[in-house]
């Protein structure tokens, strides 16, 4: 009989490392993989979009438990995910990257005695003010199995006393980007926003920069003052930040281009073609390496250091004076390294997953 793996999902970017891990299971008979969507992002374009993009299957469980304080948002996964876990019985429960999703996954794995592998594990910003490093910390603290993107999170899993444990494996979400080559086209509307020039592609949705006003003025008065255009996938939980402070992104439309989230081909496309990238998202910071671009990191600090260090992506804070001289300044390092694996991240999980289990 074959083995059952249980990934726990819940939020954009878990969609994309899911639709890589869906696929080398696929290649795998001996295991069979089921999903659960614990319903932590729910708006078409942040969820369906993707599903049907990489035609996932539907959910086999799907916890609808939306957007609540971060406290009753994990409390009610863990209270759900545990009659999951009871019912399908896993031989390995899968969670991904570092939400609330994330967290809530490991806690109810282990409430349950089940076997946890957590995939980018390793991965730390030193921070305990961002929400994303406490699950980061919960998820590690509690995995049997740590598949590790990059040597920096082997040296800091090694620091916290994790080795055995330890896969180095690469970055799983890029997986798909380096199947995918040359990419599936984009839509006529990406296409449309890419035409008119050079432009810097935004995406800012980092609790440190829409809950903090003056850090998202900060942010907005060098966007405003960008040399170069801005097109902006606006996430859900900006334009509720945007409306909370009275603010607004810029009126006339024609420097910066606001637009709802898009999916995922037609970022990568807006990415390849920009000047840049400016932005909080740790998943874009990825992408602008593979694709060549530089990122501008508007946020103290990152988790890929590799790709700071090789050059490709800057820190600028939440500083209008640094964000705009990083604009500037905008260049193409001549090094490229392969620092965040070569795309067979996904085989290298199936491989160990299979020697525990099969
Ligand atoms: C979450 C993750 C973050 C990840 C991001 C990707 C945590 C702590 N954060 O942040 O690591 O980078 O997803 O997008 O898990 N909302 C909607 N529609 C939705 C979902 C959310 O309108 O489908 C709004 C709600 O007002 C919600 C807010 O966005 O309160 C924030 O959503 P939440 O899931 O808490 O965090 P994200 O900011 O999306």
């Amino acid at each position: 009989m074959a083995a059952k793996i249980l990934s726990i999902v819940g939020a954009r970017p878990q969609f994309i490392k899911l639709a890589a891990m869906h696929r080398a299971l696929a290649s795998c008979p001996a295991l069979q993989h089921q999903i659960v969507h614990t319903g932590q992002h729910y708006d078409p374009n942040l969820s369906d979009q993707f599903f049907g993009e990489f035609a996932l299957p539907q959910p086999d469980f799907a916890l609808q438990v939306g957007s609540e304080s971060h406290n009753q948002q994990i409390g009610q996964m863990v209270q759900k995910l545990d009659t999951v876990l009871a019912t399908a019985k896993p031989d390995l429960v899968l969670i991904y990257g570092d939400t609330n999703s994330t967290a809530a996954g490991a806690v109810a794995a282990k409430k349950r005695h089940l076997r946890l592998a957590h995939i980018e594990a390793g991965l730390r910003e030193f921070n305990r003010s961002v929400p994303e490093e406490i699950n980061k910390i919960i998820a590690d603290s509690l995995a049997d199995i740590h598949f590790a993107p990059t040597a920096t999170a082997v040296d800091n899993l090694a620091r916290e006393g994790h080795t055995d444990s330890v896969v180095h494996c690469g970055d799983l979400s890029l997986d798909l980007l380096f199947a995918a080559q040359p990419m599936p086209a984009c839509t006529a509307a990406a296409t449309h926003l890419m035409a008119t020039g050079p432009y810097v592609l935004l995406t800012c949705h980092r609790a440190a920069n829409t809950d903090d006003r003056s850090r998202l003025a900060a942010i907005l008065a060098a966007v405003r003052e960008s040399p170069y255009r801005v097109i902006w996938p606006m996430h859900p939980r900006m334009r509720l930040a945007l409306q909370r402070w009275s603010m607004a992104a810029d009126s006339t439309g024609e420097h910066i281009t606001v637009v709802d989230p898009l999916p995922f081909w037609d970022t990568q496309h807006l990415i390849r073609l920009a000047h840049g990238t400016l932005t909080d998202s740790g998943g874009i910071i990825k992408e602008s390496y593979f694709h060549q671009v530089p990122a501008i990191v508007i946020d103290d600090q990152t988790e890929w250091v590799e790709v700071v260090q090789e050059g490709w992506a800057h820190i600028a804070g939440a500083d209008t004076t640094r964000i705009l001289s990083c604009l500037s300044g905008l260049e193409r390092p001549l090094q490229h390294g392969q620092s965040l694996g070569d795309g067979r991240a996904g085989i290298r999980i199936v491989e160990k997953i299979e020697s525990l289990l099969t």
